[in-house]
Order: structure tokens, then sequence, then C-alpha cells
């Protein structure tokens, strides 16, 4: 596991970013596991500059995101389907077809789920896997549980995760209250993974992630088990180490 530390979450994005754009000049058809949230931001705004300016082709990239809410229209403005497109697909030259996000609207959400892991493995499996982190620990949506659940799955939220979410909806009732998300096996079987925190808020997290017992109640824990892990911290997130 390597441990970066950075000043602020710019320099965090530019770093992601690096590592990313190394990935796609090195393997041009790379399959990118992609993550939604504040975090990234900074990270898709130097993917999209590196692109304008013709350093990363993202022509033959194939992407799959982490997750996506249930019972929420895809056009909704807080879908992670529009998230993707506003902060990253639509200013970068990646094929839409390429691109894929579960669907949290599915009929049959297990054959969704089952689906969505198949075609990750129908892709030749996740190159690199972005991922932030919740203020209980959550990576993707798998929440603080009694147990790791390996593959794609339907997800309760907790109330934290609704609360940490509420600012991106008008009213705490219309965050939604499950979603759809990448097991920790799924996740674990990327063949690299970068983990970014920025953020005081995220500080906590963090240091029960690295310095606790893994254990699922923090599930980020067990990205230690990993062994090809980066994690890109700010200062502020770094705070409790
Ligand atoms: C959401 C997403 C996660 C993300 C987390 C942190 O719940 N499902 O993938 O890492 O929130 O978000 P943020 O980066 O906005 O703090």
């Amino acid at each position: 596991m390597q441990i970066h530390l950075f000043d602020n979450a710019e320099q965090v994005g530019k770093a992601a970013a690096t590592l990313l754009a190394a990935q796609v000049i090195r393997k041009p058809d790379s399959v990118l596991g992609l993550a939604t949230g504040s975090t990234p931001i900074p990270t898709y705004q130097e993917l999209i500059s590196l692109c304008k300016n013709g350093i990363v082709d993202f022509s033959n990239v194939t992407s799959f995101n982490l997750d996506e809410y249930c019972n929420l229209p895809v056009t909704h403005e807080c879908s992670y389907h529009s998230f993707m497109k506003e902060q990253l697909f639509n200013h970068i030259n990646i094929n839409p077809d390429n691109t894929h996000v579960p669907d949290g609207n599915a009929a049959n959400q297990q054959e969704e789920s089952a689906r969505y892991d198949h075609a990750i493995n129908r892709a030749g499996g996740i190159d690199v896997q972005i991922l932030g982190i919740g203020r209980n620990g959550h990576i993707g949506f798998n929440e603080p549980a009694d147990t790791f659940v390996y593959g794609c799955h339907i997800v309760n939220l907790t109330q934290s995760t609704i609360e940490a979410n509420r600012r991106f909806f008008d009213n705490e009732s219309d965050v939604p209250r499950q979603a759809i998300s990448l097991g920790i096996g799924s996740i674990m079987n990327a063949r690299q993974v970068l983990l970014l925190a920025t953020g005081e808020d995220k500080a906590d997290a963090i240091r029960k992630a690295l310095r606790e017992d893994i254990n699922p109640q923090v599930q980020a824990s067990i990205l230690r088990t990993h062994s090809d892990v980066i994690i890109l911290l700010d200062k502020a997130a770094a705070g409790l180490l």
C-alpha cells in the first residue's frame, strides 16, 4: 500500500489524473472503474484538460461506474448517470457506448446486478478503479455491515449517507433510500485501486480504514489487503493518521 500526501484537493486530483492518464497512454483500451461524489471532480477536470490538449485519448477506453441510486430517473440531475455526463463524459472523446453505469431502476434488481458484474468480466476486468470514501468508511455504496458483500447488489443507504448526500437534493425526503453498487469483491478484483480522500470530514474514516482492524464496519479497510492500492490524501484528510 502506498500513501501519498498532498497540500490540497487540487493536487490530489492532478496526481490521480496523472496516474489515470499514464494508464490510458500505456494501454489505450484500458477499462477504468469510475466514481462519483465531490472528491473525484478535480481529477475529472484534469483529465478533461489532458484530453483537450491531446495528451490522452479516451476513444478506446471502457468505463464502469461504481454505483447508482435506485428509483431515480437517469435524467434526474442528481443521478450518477447525469453526474458522469456532466463532469466527464460530455467533455472527453470517450465513446458513450463504452461507458457503463448500473441501472438503479431495473425491474429485476438481482438480474441487473448479475448482468453488471458479468459485463465487467466480459470487458476483461477493471484495470484501475478510482474510489472516494464515505464519512462512514463506505466505498461505492458498500455501507457498514456485518460482512463484506462480494458482487454487485442492492444496498439500503444508512442515515449518515442519506444526510451526507442530502446537499445535492432539494429535500431530505428526495434522497433515494436505496442504491445499486459494485460489491467489495468486484472492487478488489480491479488490478489497481486509487483511493482518494480530501477534506477534514474524511479524516476519521481514513484513520479507521488505515489504522484500525480490517472489518466490514469500515468497508474501506479491506483495501489494505489489495496488492496494488495507491492512496492519495490531502493534509486535512490525513489529519488523524
Ligand atoms: C457517495 C458515493 C461514493 C463516494 C462518497 C463520498 O455516497 N457513492 O462513491 O465516494 O459518496 O462522496 P464525496 O466525494 O462527495 O464526499
